[in-house]
């Protein structure tokens, strides 16, 4: 979109670009048969149903705003970007290593000690909702160096003894930099919550009554592990992915045949190849690591992205098409021209 456009409309004097990419993931490696020996499962089951083969898994000794640094000092690297430059850093997480927010450990860890940081909850649909969230700083001129961090260790959280969701999820973490720039390269958005399906898929905190002072209660204790419903979350998403992808492809005034990427969250094999066919993306341009990562949460986009544009597939100018989907019950797609 050209900047006179935005103008136009009265929402800002400033377009955005990203300009470098980054990701970490932790050491450990589970694969599908070392699952198999503690839960009753099989590699054929779970590589089938969902393409994953192995996760990886942070260790107790480390944090997630390591991982999330790691992967963050990389993008800030591929961009040329000083860490002293950045105005604003946001956390996709779900995962948090401290409730209160994990994003100015991350902060402190770059040494990035003029920007301000927070963190941004919306599961799967984190790093969709983070460059939206942060692409209103920068086009309304507020901030001009921006970097937007996917981060979960689902690990932390997953019954390990339930081979419905334990299969499913691994550790890492990916980051893009976002810049002010002449043109703006986030050429259209659409997110979407809807809160009556939250039962489908969530990690509730439980608490159990205790006495404050005689007649208050409040409510104590930890949050359970992942719960789901998967049959429910995959026909979700095989229907609100490619829907949003087209509202945001439409918001961007393209049709699918300009997209060169189908960049999604990473659930499942499966779920990215109906979206692709409902969507009329051929498979050679839907970017997937399901293989090696399992589902990352917040992490999967950046941390596919990163991948690609390493190995030289995704290429400045390229139209890339992002959905995230999840808990929330959470969606939301942005189409982005990679580079300045
Ligand atoms: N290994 C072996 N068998 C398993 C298993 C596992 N890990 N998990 C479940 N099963 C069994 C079930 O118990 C069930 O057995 P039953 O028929 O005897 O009752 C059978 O496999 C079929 O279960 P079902 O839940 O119908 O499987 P499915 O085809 O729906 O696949 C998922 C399960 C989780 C792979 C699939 O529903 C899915 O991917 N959903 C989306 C989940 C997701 O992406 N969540 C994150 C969104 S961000």
């Amino acid at each position: 979109m050209e900047i006179t456009a935005l103008e136009g409309l009265g929402i800002g004097l400033t377009g955005i670009a990203l300009t470098g990419s980054g990701s970490a993931v932790p050491d450990q490696v589970v694969d599908n048969e070392a699952l198999a020996q503690v839960v009753e499962t099989s590699d054929e089951w779970i590589a089938s149903r969902t393409g994953i083969r192995q996760r990886r898994i942070l260790p107790p000794t480390a944090t997630l705003a390591d991982l999330a640094a790691q992967a963050g000092d990389r993008a800030l690297q591929a961009a040329g970007l000083a860490a002293i430059d950045l105005d604003l850093i946001v956390l996709a997480t779900s995962t948090a290593d401290d409730l209160f927010g994990t994003a100015a450990q991350v902060q402190a860890k770059l040494g990035a000690s003029r920007a301000v940081a927070f963190d941004l909850t919306a599961a799967c649909s984190g790093f969709v909702f983070a460059l939206a969230t942060a692409a209103q700083f920068v086009r309304t001129g507020v901030y001009q160096n921006v970097l937007i961090i996917g981060a979960d260790a689902l690990s932390r959280w997953v019954d390990w003894s339930d081979r419905r969701t334990c299969i499913l999820f691994g550790d890492g973490a990916g980051a893009v930099v976002m810049q002010q720039n002449d043109t703006d390269q986030l050429l259209g958005f659409e997110m979407r919550s809807d809160g009556q399906l939250n039962s489908h898929l969530n990690l509730v905190h439980q608490g159990e009554p205790r006495s404050v002072v005689p007649d208050v209660t409040c409510g104590q204790g930890n949050y359970t592990p992942v719960t789901m419903n998967g049959q429910e979350v995959y026909r979700f998403a095989v229907t609100r992915v490619p829907e949003v992808v087209e509202k945001a492809l439409f918001r961007a005034g393209l049709t699918a045949e300009a997209v060169d990427w189908l960049v999604l969250h990473q659930a499942n094999q499966r779920i990215l190849d109906a979206a692709a066919t409902r969507l009329k993306i051929p498979g050679e341009k839907v970017l997937s690591n399901l293989g090696q990562y399992g589902n990352t949460s917040a992490a999967s986009i950046p941390l596919v992205l990163d991948e690609a544009i390493r190995q030289g597939r995704v290429k400045s100018g390229d139209i890339l098409a992002m959905a995230g989907f999840g808990a929330g019950l959470s969606w939301g797609g942005a189409i982005v021209r990679w580079g300045r």
